[in-house]
């Protein structure tokens, strides 16, 4: 079975459709969303209508943001998930889509376990709110007491950053791995990337695919130009959240 694992879309609609022509050219049977459907980019509801058809969903910090008071956010951010709340308040939309909208963003799980699996936004600790970057290879501490948590592989986002994190305390880039690597008996924890955002230094939106003995990550160019034009239109939302698509960073 060969499963998609996509995550922090951030409203970024093309990106998420060159994701999503990926992932059906792909044989795949089930796609999972990682969380942070919103926040940042120009175009919250397409995205959260194509996440809606996913199989599973977890709750991301955007999200939650949206839901109810955004906390911890830095100005930008703050402004964009206020813009986005609007957007699905907006007597302008269908008020019944809009409500399906919340219903759904509303009932999203914190996480997902499934045989030995974790899915989540953030960590196994803090699965909504937590950040686990490369460096953090370096905080043995912090990463010793994540790995406990993890019974075999743990999928996350919230970096925008991916890879793999071994219990060796090593950290490999999709680069460094040729965008593949094999499953052992040994813990992981994987990156999945962004679909919307990456912060990597690479621009091309990120997915992951788990097949049943391996990962595969794939990055896919999208036409960010229309992204950022759609951004840079849009007073609400910071003209970096636009520039910064365009470097992955
Ligand atoms: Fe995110």
């Amino acid at each position: 079975m060969k499963r998609a694992l996509i995550s922090d879309i951030h409203s970024n609609l093309e990106g998420l459709e060159a994701a999503l022509e990926d992932i059906r050219s792909q044989d795949i049977s089930e796609i999972y969303c990682l969380g942070d459907i919103i926040g940042y980019g120009p175009n919250p509801r397409e995205c959260i209508d194509l996440v809606m058809e996913c199989d599973i969903c977890i709750l991301g910090n955007h999200d939650l943001g949206a839901l109810f008071d955004p906390e911890g956010f830095n100005k930008g951010a703050e402004q964009a998930i206020f813009w986005t709340r609007e957007q699905l308040e907006s007597s302008r939309g269908d008020p019944q889509k809009n409500a399906a909208r919340w219903d759904f963003l509303g009932e999203l799980p914190r996480n997902r376990r499934e045989d030995g699996l974790l899915f989540v936004h953030g960590s196994a600790r803090n699965p909504i709110n937590e950040y686990v970057f490369p460096e953090d290879v370096y905080n043995q501490r912090k990463m010793e007491s994540i790995f406990a948590l993890i019974e075999k592989y743990c999928f996350q986002g919230h970096t925008h950053v991916p890879g793999v994190f071994t219990e060796q305390m090593s950290f490999f880039s999709p680069e460094d791995i040729n965008y593949r690597y094999s499953l052992t008996n040994e813990k992981i924890m994987v990156n999945v990337g962004s679909v919307g955002q990456p912060r990597d230094g690479d621009w091309r939106s990120c997915y992951v695919i788990l097949h049943d003995d391996s990962l595969e990550f794939r990055r896919l160019e999208y036409s960010v130009e229309e992204t950022v034009e759609k951004i840079y239109g849009i007073p609400e939302l910071d003209n970096f959240l636009a520039d910064r698509l365009r470097e992955g960073r």
